[in-house]
């Protein structure tokens, strides 16, 4: 399985995740992506159909803020960070 989180941080707002992925991710009010999955905390699984979705996405940040693991994304982290 696959899990995905955006780091916000370093998101510059681009837009090109959404349209790659429009079923993984959207965008705060800001701009800035979020997996819609799981309200970007990285603890769901994104659906096999989506993969590809993913990679593509993946790919096209310029950024490298899409974060993907095989085990979802440890919260207590996320407040650290
Ligand atoms: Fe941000 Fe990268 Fe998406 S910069 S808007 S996470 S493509």
């Amino acid at each position: 399985k696959t899990y995905t989180k955006v780091d916000q941080d370093t998101c510059i707002a681009c837009g090109s995740c959404g349209a790659c992925a429009p079923d993984i991710f959207d965008y705060d009010d800001e701009g800035f992506a979020y997996v819609t999955l799981d309200h970007n905390t990285g603890t769901a699984a994104v659906p096999e159909e989506l993969q590809d979705d993913l990679e593509d996405a993946l790919d096209g940040c310029p950024t490298d803020s899409i974060k993907v693991a095989d085990a979802p994304f440890n919260e207590e982290e996320e407040k650290a960070g």
